[in-house]
């Protein structure tokens, strides 16, 4: 198994991941001793969260074994840990997605890497589109549930029985205490929170008109191209789920508006501030 240069079309079944993961935590452990209670993936947008935190160490994903740069535009690439309102956390800026080209084992591999530092809890972010005809852009939805259209799952192989079970259970995946504590803070920074079911389609294609419609028949309320995976793969390994999505559009069709990624970017950027107060308060809280 080649550990170096990140190849990110490399088959990495789960059985694989224990030896890829012991290289990843001895290069964060060569850079820093802080042990995270909590692991955060930061999305499209919310940036400013990890300018608030402190004592720092950032790594960019190039240089940590077998991960290649990030590629997406509006992600910068890194893991940094430091501390959060005096809760110390791992951070992931940027994310590595499907439509990248990259193996499902690796899309999810900073998840297991937060799990072996010894993070808890994982919050999961993203930018979406407004499934929900009701969402408007800005809008923040908590995930209360996820439908897996990618086609893909990180579990998929010879398993590793030591990090956890092939046959993993997804009954409740997005934790309801967790979601209750993100509303509590919502709360307390007076910031709105939604509810609702998160698609996770692979992109990076944009949907269709038709497509969109679908999807809410499905039941879905937000659809986006990341964090199904990396929620399946954080229950694997017995890690507390959370999340949020970024509302940055109207889905495909509903305004007859051609969706362009800049401007979907610069949609959340208005609301990416709002998520990270609510963060920052859930945090404090743990
Ligand atoms: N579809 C899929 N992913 C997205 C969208 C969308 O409309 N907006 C932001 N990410």
């Amino acid at each position: 198994m080649s550990m170096l240069p990140g190849d990110r079309t490399l088959p990495i079944p789960p059985v694989d991941q224990p030896a890829r993961l012991a290289a990843l935590v001895a290069a964060v452990w060569a850079r820093t001793p802080l042990v995270p209670k909590v692991g955060l993936v930061l999305g499209s947008g919310l940036g400013s969260l990890a300018d608030g935190l402190e004592d720092v160490t950032s790594i960019p994903f190039d240089d940590l074994p077998g991960w290649p740069a990030a590629t997406a535009p509006g992600h910068v690439g890194r893991l940094l840990l430091g501390r959060l309102a005096g809760v110390t956390v791992v951070a992931l800026q940027g994310r590595f997605h499907l439509y990248e080209g990259n193996d499902p084992g690796l899309v999810v591999q900073p998840i297991l890497l937060f799990k072996q530092l010894g993070a808890e809890i994982v919050v999961l972010t993203n930018a979406a589109g407004g499934v929900n005809p009701a969402y408007r852009p800005g809008t923040l939805m908590v995930i209360a549930d996820h439908i897996n259209l990618t086609g893909k799952s990180p579990l998929l192989g010879q398993n590793a029985d030591e990090l956890g079970e092939h046959f993993t259970d997804l009954t409740d995946v997005w934790s309801p205490s967790l979601r209750e504590r993100l509303h509590a803070a919502g709360a307390v920074e007076a910031v709105k929170l939604d509810e609702g079911i998160y698609v996770g389609l692979l992109g990076p294609n944009y949907e269709t008109p038709a497509e969109v419609r679908m999807l809410r028949g499905l039941g879905a309320d937000a659809v986006g191209m990341s964090t199904v995976l990396e929620a399946i793969a954080a229950r694997w390994v017995g890690l507390e789920v959370c999340g949020v999505s970024l509302v940055t559009n109207a889905g495909a069709g509903y305004d007859g508006v051609p969706l362009v990624h800049e401007d979907v970017l610069a949609a959340g950027a208005e609301a990416g501030p709002r998520l990270a107060k609510v963060l920052r308060r859930f945090i404090a809280g743990l």
